[in-house]
């Protein structure tokens, strides 16, 4: 295989260079069909590409032919048995991970901070959630992945669940002992599934955390749209068969696809995968060394702390990607949130995302050093303007006890439900989320039963001033819960 090939977008510009009369959908033809300003502004050049599974396009439902060669050469960059590729994102490729292994009924081991792709998929496929709390991290109030002992004890307790999901790197670029992870779990024969859409460049340098396949997990959903490289909404979800059978896969992803797949989106992941797997290690070299350099900056300003390894305390953390710059603006006496909307208003800077204590900013390959200088000038400025505010108050980040689930979340999806208030809601059954946020866990997902403690949990969360969210009052007055049956007499 060649690695400098692209027989995808290559296939494409050819057929289009051949300039057949199209009968077919989409139906602007090129462009000429389509609305004048748009078609300037996308260029005809990407409209001659924005193609549909005729011959000899290959089809991502049934791939023989450029569609597959893409995927292998995507395997072989990867250093998977098997790629897919996805044009519905990272929570498609999870949706597809989950239904490959779960039926109704069936146990899957997960962190409670979950991305929302993997509640809809066990709401999908009637998949019962087995919890393990992720670690929390006060200095920071973040939660980052899960320890291998608790991994361990959630095995020894269900030997007999079907799936272990692990989000490896973390959103903040934590990683926990995946490789340890992957061996308990495979002792008791539980596939391994990773949620790694923060990961795809892990996979090409050494000073980056292990990526799933070279930590030997089964599966992983990896955004190449986020940090590789290709366009918004393209994934991939890659496959180490043994204990899941790729038939299997592919016909799950085929029924959770669109039909009409965009060649655009296929087509950028070819690319990007070429470029990951030429270039990959000097790309993340440069990118390395730029957020080394904005880290060292950043930390020279008063009020601001941009954590490096020795966030590495534990056994869920134990590896780092130094390309995440968190950024805890506490000492400021300012939120994350504050600063995101200072930084947009008067630095024209977007963050990644804010929490109460910190922003997050994302350094990769598409940046440069007059960026990171953008950001060091502005966040300077904005320590010198706040510089005799006191540090924001630490309140200490807990979770309380997960609650006994008492019906599926596809059971209590399916379920009537009826609104009660809060205070008389002991004893239960939520029909919504409630979520805290930092560190963003649930305190109830839909088909837990409702508690004093979490009732009291969430008072003190919101006289803390932390944000309580997910329900449809917002008061949180009231809440909506499975309604009972009553008994006829
Ligand atoms: C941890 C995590 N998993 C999955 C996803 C879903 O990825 P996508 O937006 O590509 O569907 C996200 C998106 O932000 C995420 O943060």
């Amino acid at each position: 295989m060649n690695q400098h090939e692209t027989p995808l977008f290559t296939g494409l510009k050819k057929h289009r260079d051949r300039k057949p009369v199209q009968f077919h959908i989409p139906g602007h033809k090129g462009g000429k069909g389509m609305d004048e300003e748009f078609r300037s502004f996308i260029g005809d050049q990407s409209l001659s590409i924005d193609l549909i599974n005729i011959e000899p396009l290959d089809d991502l439902h049934h791939p023989q032919g450029m569609i597959k060669q893409a995927q292998d050469l995507a395997a072989e960059a990867f250093g998977a048995d098997y790629t897919f590729f996805s044009v519905q994102g990272t929570s498609g490729a999870i949706m597809t991970m989950i239904m490959s292994v779960c039926h109704p009924g069936d146990k899957i081991i997960v962190p409670r901070n979950v991305h929302k792709s993997v509640t809809t998929a066990i709401i999908f496929s009637g998949a019962k959630p087995v919890f393990i709390h992720p670690e929390l991290d006060d200095r920071f109030g973040i939660s980052h992945g899960i320890t291998s002992e608790a991994v361990q004890k959630a095995c020894e307790a269900h030997p007999d669940a079907k799936g272990l999901l692990v989000i490896n790197p973390t959103y903040f670029g934590v990683s926990a002992d995946l490789k340890k992870i992957v061996n308990i779990a495979h002792r008791f024969d539980i596939p391994v599934l990773v949620d790694e859409a923060h990961g795809v460049h892990i996979h090409f340098h050494e000073r980056l955390p292990l990526s799933a396949m070279q930590a030997g997990a089964d599966m992983a959903a990896t955004s190449v749209h986020k940090l590789g490289g290709s366009l918004t909404q393209s994934s991939v979800l890659n496959l180490r068969e043994g204990l899941v059978s790729h038939e299997r896969v592919q016909s799950i992803l085929s029924m959770l696809h669109t039909t009409s797949t965009s060649y655009l989106l296929l087509a950028s992941l070819d690319a990007a995968r070429r470029h990951l797997a030429i270039h990959g290690r000097e790309l993340m070299e440069e990118t390395l060394r730029l957020a080394d350099h904005a880290r060292r900056r950043l930390n020279e300003i008063p009020g601001i702390y941009c954590p490096g390894s020795e966030i590495l305390t534990s056994d869920a953390t134990v590896d780092f990607d130094p390309t995440k710059l968190i950024i805890s603006v506490k000492k400021l006496g300012l939120s994350g949130y504050d600063v995101e909307v200072w930084l947009r208003e008067k630095a024209n800077i977007e963050v990644e995302l804010s929490d109460l204590y910190n922003i997050l900013c994302i350094v990769t390959p598409g940046d440069r050093e007059e960026d990171i200088d953008e950001l060091v000038t502005a966040l300077d400025k904005l320590s010198k303007e706040y510089s005799d505010k006191e540090e924001t108050e630490n309140i200490r980040v807990k979770v309380p006890d997960i609650p006994v689930l008492a019906l599926s979340p596809r059971e209590a999806f399916y379920s009537s439900t009826e609104t009660i208030l809060l205070k008389e809601a002991v004893g239960r059954i939520s029909a919504e989320f409630v979520m805290v946020y930092p560190p963003g866990i649930p305190i109830f997902i839909p088909g837990e039963i409702i508690t004093r403690e979490n009732i009291d949990y969430i008072h003190d969360n919101v006289e803390a001033g932390l944000p309580v969210q997910g329900p449809e009052d917002d008061t949180l007055e009231t809440i909506q819960v499975i309604r009972e049956q009553r008994a006829f007499k």
